[in-house]
């Protein structure tokens, strides 16, 4: 009884151990990202885009974060990030907007909605989050 308690004790922590890895590697970045996804884009008519997420933590991850599952977002904050990038395409695809727009729809949206409000918001210029050169 003694040796099976120790036993599911140290399965327990390891356990825990991981998971806990495993969550802190799906956390947000503190760092900022730098946006070019030359995966998707054959060619950029604009620079990349700097995102910087410390400045959006009052937002929800799921106010950008998601995964479809019978029309309802299944992500969860702690599971692993896909790229926007591995959905959205060149072109749309179905319901799935193309690349550019996600983007466009998701940032460019929010702040301007902001904005609107007199809210503090981040860049709604296209130079203000595009850097000025294509690379
Ligand atoms: C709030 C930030 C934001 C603003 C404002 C914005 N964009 Fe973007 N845009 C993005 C992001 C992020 C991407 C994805 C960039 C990437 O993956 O390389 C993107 C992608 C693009 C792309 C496709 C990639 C490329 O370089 O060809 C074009 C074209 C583009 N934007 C043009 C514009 C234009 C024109 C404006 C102004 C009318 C504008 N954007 C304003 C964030 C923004
Ligand atoms: C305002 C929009 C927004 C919010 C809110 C947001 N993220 Fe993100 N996150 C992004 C974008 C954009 C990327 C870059 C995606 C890409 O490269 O395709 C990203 C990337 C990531 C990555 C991958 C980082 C890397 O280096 O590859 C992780 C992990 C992540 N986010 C976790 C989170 C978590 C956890 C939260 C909530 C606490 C959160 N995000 C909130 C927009 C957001
Ligand atoms: C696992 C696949 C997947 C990933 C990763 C993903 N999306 Fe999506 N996205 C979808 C699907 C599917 C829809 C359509 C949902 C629907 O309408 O049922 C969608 C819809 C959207 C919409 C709403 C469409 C509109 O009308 O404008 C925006 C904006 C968007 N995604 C932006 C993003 C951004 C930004 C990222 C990265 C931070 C991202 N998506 C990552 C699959 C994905
Ligand atoms: C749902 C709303 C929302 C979405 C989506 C969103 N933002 Fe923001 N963003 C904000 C708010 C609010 C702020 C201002 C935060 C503050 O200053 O307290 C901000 C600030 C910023 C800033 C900082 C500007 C500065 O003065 O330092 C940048 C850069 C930025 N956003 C880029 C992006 C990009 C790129 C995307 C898309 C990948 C994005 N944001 C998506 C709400 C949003």
């Amino acid at each position: 009884m003694y040796l099976k308690g120790k036993i599911f004790f140290c399965l327990l922590v390891v356990l825990c151990f991981t998971a806990g890895i495993a969550l802190a590697a799906n956390k947000a970045p503190e760092a900022d990202i730098s946006i070019h996804s030359g995966d998707v884009f054959k060619e950029f008519k604009q620079g990349p885009v700097n995102f910087p997420h410390v400045k959006h933590k009052a937002l929800k991850c799921t106010d950008c974060h998601h995964e479809y599952k019978d029309g309802k977002n299944v992500w969860q904050e702690g599971q692993e990030v896909k790229k926007c990038s591995v959905c959205h395409k060149l072109e749309a695809e179905g319901k799935i907007v193309k690349l550019e727009k996600a983007y466009h729809d998701s940032c460019q949206t929010c702040h301007k909605k902001l904005k609107n409000e007199n809210k503090p918001t981040g860049p709604v210029a296209c130079a203000k989050c595009h850097e000025k050169k294509a690379k």
